[in-house]
């Protein structure tokens, strides 16, 4: 037995989440309030005793064992809530492999290294001429007390090529190990020097405090870069660090809500302020990583940008800080329509916050700390600030201009999960725009059977219905993906017994079973949850269940599926004479499934792909096995879909398949 089943052995999850939840028994199951989201209406929140996991059926839409709820209790990573339930239970985590062991204790000497640099760094500051200079600047120019130049713990790297390398020589370190953390920078000749010099120095840890590595700040204006960072290590990935996010994390779970600004110092400013739910990444675009840190600890993530950031045409590159200086990063960068994704798929709620005057944040609580809490509080969703950043000095009478920026809107809007903030939106651009807003609904697509309004290139044939418009025609392709689950999931919603018949042909394919990540948007995401859970929990009157487990947005959701006649997908199809009408349509659902993870996997496929050069193309040093490992899961799965999709080419219909063979080739 793992550690990990025998920790969830030894701890009842009842147990557990009593502490935090009143549970009340309802059949073998326990329900209660969730404690992650507010609601006193419904207890939506339900203890599978029998399977050990948890799940939230309301607005959080999130479930999973006992890790994952104390993970997202205390807002702590995998690794912390292990530590924690292992001592709880009792059970001694099994000794690493002797090379982990030794790269922990490697790390550990490293971060006592970063450690000692940083109680260097501020000696210097406060006990020696040179920094006097940059004491003066931070207490002056930068309106910084000492206590917060304490609690960030500045400091000043003095200025010298082996200052710092020399004092640290002489504690017992060695050459490799400043290399290994940053610290000494070795030239390919072999010489070393001290990375950073005449700078101040910011200490960058992780989110439980643990030093990484360093920021390093100009004294002299003319310096460059402006900041110099610690160069990537074993401890220092700028990826999956933001900035003061340990002093920041109680605030953010207190206040339900995280703020992400643009700089250090800016970071310091603003706790100094009162506000202490800010983060920055460091000098990096804005990653889908960075985002789930923050999105474990709380809902609402505001990004408070510079106006030339935000206003970037409004693709909205968040917070990537396009500066030559600037080590480029090859982060997937969130545009608009990223996070508007991002948001629907983890119920986030994504705001942005425009800055006035072209000042930064630390300037703006200079000036006034309150006008910051005002400008956060007045953060708009992402849509609206698309929208009115958009049309802001456009002349909006030129139907051009209309036309564009209805393009550009709408797969934002068409993207977003719940059908009222869909119709809100759609109104409020209509308004806007100053046209119809019949003219900015989208068709229903039809589904896979009448599979040529999928193509790319070709759009419906005129004379059928009326013909859409081209803003509707783009429109359609774009909401492809959610037509096909929503087919998917309008078969099931009538017939869930189908599930498992689904589930076992997949089994059979050596895939994995139908899961709510095979259902792009939030609100079908938590149908197909209610509903899988309905049958899968032999919960004695499904139907009763589903019904109760779900709100009225949801129900609105159901309904909309369940009226739309595309999406019945039946007797069309001609399929052949020994198939029953039911095996029928099983087959269909099942090969749009298939359709849709051919997709994903593909996507997986190029992206662990460029993971892997990425990692080759930086050198020595770089450990590339996961990104191998990765990519060859995901090149096994896809075949495995391939395959599977092979099976069907007797009898899908033709114009998928040609699809499909695109995709294969
Ligand atoms: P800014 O140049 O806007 O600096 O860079 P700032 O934080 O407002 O600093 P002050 O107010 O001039 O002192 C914003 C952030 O981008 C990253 C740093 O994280 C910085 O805080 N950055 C910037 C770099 O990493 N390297 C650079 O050369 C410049
Ligand atoms: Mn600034």
């Amino acid at each position: 037995m793992s550690s990990i089943d025998e920790i969830k052995a030894r701890i009842d999850i009842v147990d557990l989440v009593s502490e935090t939840v009143e549970l009340r028994r309802s059949g073998k199951n326990y329900t209660g309030f969730c404690p992650f989201h507010e609601n006193t209406r419904t207890p939506a929140f339900v203890v599978f005793p029998d399977t050990g996991t948890w799940r939230c059926f309301g607005q959080c839409n999130e479930g999973g064992d006992i890790f994952k709820f104390v993970m997202k209790k205390e807002g702590w990573d995998f690794s912390e809530a292990l530590h924690y339930l292992a001592e709880r239970a009792g059970v001694q985590l099994k000794p690493v492999t002797p090379e982990d062991e030794a790269r922990q204790e490697e790390h550990e000497h490293l971060r006592q290294l970063l450690e000692d640099a940083v109680t260097f760094y501020r000696h210097n500051l406060f006990h020696t001429s040179q920094g006097a200079v940059a004491l003066e600047y931070l207490q002056t120019k930068r309106n910084l007390k000492p206590e917060t130049i304490e609690r960030f713990g500045l400091g000043y790297a003095p200025d010298g090529w082996e200052t710092t390398m020399q004092y640290f020589l002489n504690k017992g370190y060695s050459v490799d190990d400043l290399v290994m953390a940053g610290m000494v920078t070795q030239r390919d000749d072999g010489r070393t020097y001290d990375r950073f010099r005449n700078r101040i120095t910011i200490p960058i840890r992780d989110g439980q405090g643990r030093m990484c590595g360093f920021g390093a700040r100009i004294l002299v204006p003319d310096d460059i870069p402006k900041f110099l960072n610690s160069p990537q290590t074993v401890l220092f990935d700028k990826s999956s660090l933001l900035y003061g996010l340990h002093l920041a994390r109680k605030a953010i779970r207190r206040q339900e809500e995280a703020v992400i600004v643009e700089g250090y110092l800016d970071v310091i400013a603003v706790h100094q302020a009162g506000f202490e739910n800010v983060v920055s990444p460091m000098g990096t675009a804005l990653s889908e990583n960075h985002l789930q840190m923050l999105k474990s600890l709380a809902r609402r993530v505001v990004l408070a940008l510079d106006p030339d950031a935000a206003g970037d045409k409004a693709t909205l590159r968040g917070l990537q800080v396009a500066r030559q200086t600037l080590e480029r990063s090859d982060d997937p960068v969130f545009d608009a329509r990223g996070l508007v994704g991002f948001g629907a798929r983890l119920q986030a709620d994504i705001r942005v916050a425009v800055l006035p005057d072209g000042l930064d944040p630390d300037e703006i609580v200079a000036r006034d700390p309150q006008e910051w809490g005002t400008l956060i509080q007045q953060a708009r969703p992402v849509v609206v600030h698309v929208m009115e950043t958009l049309t802001a000095g456009r002349d909006l009478n030129d139907p051009l201009v209309k036309t564009e920026i209805a393009e550009r809107i709408l797969p934002l809007i068409e993207d977003l999960p719940n059908p009222i903030e869909r119709e809100t939106y759609r109104q409020q651009l209509a308004r806007l725009l100053d046209i119809k807003e019949d003219l900015l609904h989208i068709r229903k697509i039809a589904p896979p059977d009448r599979p040529r309004r999928f193509r790319r290139t070709t759009p419906p044939p005129p004379g059928e219905d009326t013909a859409p418009t081209p803003l509707q025609t783009i429109a359609m392709v774009r909401t492809a993906a959610q037509a096909r689950t929503g087919f998917v999931l309008s078969v099931l919603l009538r017939r869930p017994e189908f599930l498992f018949h689904i589930d076992r042909k997949l089994q059979v394919y050596g895939l994995g079973r139908l899961s709510e990540d095979d259902f792009p948007s939030g609100a079908y995401q938590r149908l197909f949850l209610v509903l899988s859970e309905s049958v899968n929990q032999d919960i004695i009157e499904p139907d009763v269940y589903f019904l109760d487990h779900i709100d009225d947005m949801l129900h609105e959701v159901a309904d909309g599926l369940l009226k739309d006649e595309h999406n019945k997908g039946d007797d069309r199809h001609e399929g052949t004479q020994d198939e029953t009408p039911d095996e029928r349509l099983i087959e269909e659902v099942l090969r749009v499934i298939l359709y849709m993870r051919r997709e994903d996997f593909q996507r997986r496929v190029d992206y662990w792909t460029s993971k892997l050069q990425e990692a080759q193309n930086a050198g020595e040093g770089e450990d590339i096995t996961p990104h191998l490992r990765h990519l060859v899961e995901t090149v096994e799965t896809r075949r495995k879909i391939d395959s599977a999709l092979k099976g069907f080419q007797g009898q899908i219909s033709t114009t998928l398949l040609s699809d499909t063979g695109r995709l294969l080739r």
